[in-house]
């Protein structure tokens, strides 16, 4: 089987991921979601990521595979908030192998989730990305996310003492 783009969309499948898939689906997400550009201390890509979202909701796990090997994956779920009616879709990981992205697998996975998503109910769904992110972006731009919303982190290193200012004299 060809790796090409076309040759992937062509025998595309879009299934629930299993616990067999585990290790294929970490690894992509390692090629993927590198330290450098995507993980901050709160969204870190790791093995209890895969497993609490499976626990959590298996139905919004979803692997794309041609053949026998898997192309890529998205991991979702649903939140409710005790003020709001709604029921929201946050999509947490989706990822492509980087040998086949831009060919159409990305796509086809959230027109799955999306599609599971709305059968449970959800009204809204969201996403979140580093701002440089910018395939990504526009990659959720074409699947019709809009209403970007900035979010500022701040840290503190503790680790430092507090030095108190001492003014010299002259
Ligand atoms: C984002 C990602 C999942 C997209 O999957 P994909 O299979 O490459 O996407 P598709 O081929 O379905 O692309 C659909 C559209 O998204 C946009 N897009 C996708 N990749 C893009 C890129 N590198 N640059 C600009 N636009 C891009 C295009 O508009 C494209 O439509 P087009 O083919 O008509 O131009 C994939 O690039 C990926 O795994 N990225 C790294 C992980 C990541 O950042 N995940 C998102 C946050 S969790």
């Amino acid at each position: 089987m060809s790796d090409t783009p076309s040759a992937a969309k062509d025998t595309l499948r879009i299934r629930e991921m299993t616990i067999d898939d585990f290790p294929e689906v970490f690894h992509i997400g390692e090629q993927v979601f590198t330290a450098e550009s995507f993980q901050s201390l709160y969204r870190t890509w790791d093995e209890y990521e895969i497993t609490t979202l499976f626990n959590s909701d298996s139905e919004l796990c979803l692997v794309a595979e041609a053949g026998d090997r898997i192309l890529g994956f998205a991991l979702g779920t649903t939140v409710t908030k005790h003020n709001s009616p709604w029921k929201y879709g946050y999509l947490v990981w989706v990822g492509v192998r980087l040998d086949i992205q831009q060919g159409g697998v990305g796509s086809g996975l959230f027109k799955e989730i999306k599609h599971r998503m709305k059968e449970q109910g959800v009204r809204m769904m969201i996403i979140d990305t580093s701002a440089d992110n910018q395939p990504a972006i526009r990659f959720f731009e074409k699947q019709g996310f809009g209403d970007v919303q900035d979010h500022v982190y701040m840290s503190l290193n503790l680790s430092h003492k507090n030095r108190k200012k001492t003014v010299k004299k002259p």
